[in-house]
């Protein structure tokens, strides 16, 4: 009796251990997991914790964001996201998932967003939407999933930016046969004000969109690059990039070929591999607004610029 009761002491014991290290080994799994994306502090539901693990099984999963870049629209985004895939601890989703800007996709949830990430192993996956960096609901919705993200927005001159969204709009709606936009009509108020409800220009208020990211990340957690120093020498703000990630620089100049033809650089992964420059939407010829519309927008366009140095503790030349 005494002898079936130790045993039944000794196979609890050895149950209760085995549980007890099985729990601990998941807890590890959760909080080291490199890619996670989220911190120990969130709340994570079962499944988020399992999708956004390593699956020990299949060699690669896919992994939530850890970095977003999140604009400005036609500050060089998708150039700037190409070349840092060309990172080997860089995963990048190629299309713009718009989930945190976008009603229908937002409400599909987090286990659809995961599934528009790329498969990975431990690189970090970085996800671009520039739409994130001018939506209102966005910076809040980025907090709750993730307080810790890191967040790129690549700026650049907020006048020529304009006259290059313009330019997009304009070529759009020229290819679906629709009325074609005048600049003037549609920038400024009938008293010469900035029209706040004209996308093109609005994008380039750089203060007011940043400033809603502010409520929510830290200025150390945004990394502002300079879109027309990276159109000209990408690598400089490559390197800026992956201090901001704490990357070994990887990126190297024979990874990026300037083509003169394009006018800009083109990107290879390796010296044998094929050059990969963007399509013809990007680097285009603008539309010409005129010059004393282009100067008018300038000027109104100054506050809004000194306001955006002073949040970002930095001075660019517009
Ligand atoms: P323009 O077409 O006005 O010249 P986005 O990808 O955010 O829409 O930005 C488009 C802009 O990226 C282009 O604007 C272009 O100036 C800039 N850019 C920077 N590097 C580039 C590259 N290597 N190839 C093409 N465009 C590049």
């Amino acid at each position: 009796m005494i002898a079936r009761c130790g045993r039944v002491v000794v196979l609890s014991t050895g149950l209760l251990g085995s549980l007890m290290i099985l729990l601990q080994l998941q807890i590890f799994t959760f909080e080291f997991s490199p890619d996670a994306g989220i911190t120990s502090t969130q709340p994570l539901t079962m499944e988020r914790r399992a999708l956004s693990t390593p699956d020990e099984e299949s060699p690669s999963s896919r992994h939530f964001p850890r970095v977003l870049l999140i604009g400005v629209r036609k500050g060089g985004t998708r150039a700037l996201l190409d070349a840092l895939a060309l990172h080997p601890r860089i995963k990048a989703a190629r299309r713009e998932v718009h989930y945190f800007d976008d009603e229908d996709n937002y409400e599909k949830g987090e286990e659809w967003y995961l599934q528009q990430m790329p498969l990975s192993r431990d690189e970090i996956t970085i996800e671009k939407t520039p739409a994130y960096f001018t939506n209102p609901l966005v910076p809040e919705r980025v907090h709750r999933m993730n307080p810790a993200m890191k967040i790129i927005l690549i700026v650049r001159d907020p006048v020529t930016r304009a006259v290059s969204d313009f330019t997009q709009v304009y070529y759009n709606r020229l290819e679906l046969n629709k009325s074609l936009p005048i600049f003037s009509d549609l920038a400024f108020t009938k008293d010469g004000e900035i029209n706040m409800t004209y996308k093109p220009v609005r994008n380039s208020l750089y203060s007011t969109h940043l400033e809603r990211w502010l409520k929510y990340f830290p200025l150390g957690q945004i990394l502002v690059l300079d879109g027309d120093v990276f159109a000209k020498d990408p690598l400089s703000q490559l390197q800026l990039s992956e201090n901001f990630l704490e990357l070994p620089h990887k990126i190297r100049a024979d990874h990026l070929l300037f083509n003169p033809t394009k006018g800009f650089h083109c990107f290879r992964k390796s010296p044998t591999s094929k050059v990969k420059c963007l399509g013809r939407s990007k680097g285009r010829p603008h539309r010409n607004i005129g010059d004393k519309h282009q100067q008018h927008l300038a000027q109104l366009l100054k506050l809004h610029n000194r306001a955006f140095f002073q949040m970002i503790n930095r001075a660019f030349d517009w």
